[in-house]
Order: structure tokens, then C-alpha cells, then sequence
């Protein structure tokens, strides 16, 4: 088997999707090992949850800091001592500046709770319920510098229930980042995503029948 990928899992909060990344990869053929967990805020309580999978943590704090600068230098060389081949941000919610994004470039992914190119930013459920989708769901994609605008890995969608409120929604697209955040790690981790021309390129199993139609497509008889 060929060498497993060394992850950096980055977080600010709870770390659920971190913990669906750490529990992918103990399975042996998971391509990807997590070597760390590092938070800019100590009152994560993803940082807990970590050490008791028994994985590395670290926080450096970023109040501590007079400055963006002198922050991420410190983060950065924290992140170097774990040696990652890759990088996941997990709820991770501190801007980074060009400087450390261009620094991993191609190594750096998110997941975002929207079906990107929409709903870019903060408030993704509520936006979806005020825009009247019928359809919402997650997106894992590489990091930029312009915010929630790398290309795109993979996506899981969802439907948008009558009656939805952001936290009924927000939990249902939970679920699917659950699923698909750990689907894209191994992906990239396997090598099978190439970046060609700012575009993913992807050697995957792809399901030409497969279809999400909300409401449901039951509603189309009778
Ligand atoms: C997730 O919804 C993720 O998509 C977004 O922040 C949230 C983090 O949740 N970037 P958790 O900390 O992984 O539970």
C-alpha cells in the first residue's frame, strides 16, 4: 500500500466533521492518517473530543496576538511541526490571509454547508430557507484565497422540507458532510483529484442515474 497521507485537521469548534475524518481513518485502507488537531481557540470543544481519540492537539490562541500576521506565522509553524501532506479545515473560522493559503497551496481543503457556488459565507441554512430551494446540501473544495471559492471536490445534497427551520436543515446537511468530507479526503489522499487550469479533475465512481428531486418525484403520478 502506498504511504497514507499525513492530515492536519484545523478547527475552531464542536469538530464533528473532524471526528468523522478520524474515525474514516482508522481503517486501515483509509489512505490518510490524521497526525494533528490544531484550533485558534482554546474553548473548542472539538479539541476535547480530539484528545480522546488520541490525537495531537495544539491551540494556538489567536487573541493572543496583535495581529493576523504574527498569528499565523506561530499557526504555521505549529502546523510544519506535524509534517501534513494535507490540510482539512473542519469549522476552522478564522480568515487566513493569501500569505498562508499560498503557502499549502493544493494541499489546503474545507467543507462548506452549501452547494457552492451559492451561499458563500456565514448563515448558509438560513439563506437557503429565505432563497426557497427545494434542494441544499455541502460542498468539500480547496482553499483560496477568495472565500469559499476553490474548486470543487465533491458536494452531497439535500432536500429542503416543508416546515425546515435552520437547525432541522443545518442537522440534515450535518448528516451528508458527515458522509462526504471523509468520501473527498480519500479521494485527494489516494491521489485520485487532479487540479488542472483551477478545475478538480477526478479518477471516481460516478452514478449517471443518480438524482435528487425535491419535492419528491412521487409527486409526478396521480
Ligand atoms: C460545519 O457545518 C462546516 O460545514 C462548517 O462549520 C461547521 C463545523 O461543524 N464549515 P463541526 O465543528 O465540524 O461540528
Amino acid at each position: 500500500m502506498p504511504r497514507k497521507r499525513r492530515v492536519a485537521i484545523l478547527i475552531s469548534g464542536r469538530g464533528s466533521n473532524m471526528l468523522s475524518l478520524i474515525e474514516a481513518a482508522r481503517d486501515p485502507d483509509y489512505p490518510a492518517e490524521i497526525v494533528g488537531v490544531l484550533s485558534n481557540r482554546p474553548e473548542a470543544t472539538g479539541l476535547a473530543r480530539a484528545r480522546d481519540a488520541g490525537v495531537a492537539v495544539h491551540c494556538i490562541d489567536h487573541k493572543a496576538y496583535p495581529d493576523r500576521e504574527t498569528f499565523e506565522r506561530d499557526f504555521d509553524a505549529a502546523l510544519a511541526r506535524h509534517e501534513p501532506d494535507i490540510l482539512c479545515l473542519a469549522g476552522f473560522m478564522r480568515m487566513l490571509t493569501p500569505w498562508l493559503i499560498e503557502r499549502w497551496q493544493a494541499r489546503m481543503i474545507n467543507i462548506h454547508p452549501s452547494l457552492l457556488p451559492l451561499f458563500k459565507g456565514l448563515h448558509t441554512h438560513r439563506r437557503a430557507l429565505e432563497a426557497g430551494m427545494r434542494i441544499h446540501g455541502c460542498s468539500v473544495h480547496y482553499v483560496v484565497p477568495e472565500l469559499d471559492s476553490g474548486p470543487i471536490i465533491a458536494q452531497a445534497a439535500v432536500p429542503v422540507l416543508p416546515g425546515d427551520t435552520e437547525d432541522t436543515l443545518s442537522a440534515r446537511v450535518l448528516r451528508q458532510e458527515h458522509v462526504l468530507y471523509p468520501l473527498a479526503l480519500r479521494l485527494v489522499a489516494s491521489g485520485r483529484v487532479r487540479l488542472q487550469d483551477g478545475r478538480v479533475e477526478l479518477d471516481a465512481d460516478w452514478d449517471e442515474k443518480a438524482a435528487l428531486v425535491s419535492p419528491s418525484a412521487a409527486c409526478s403520478k396521480g
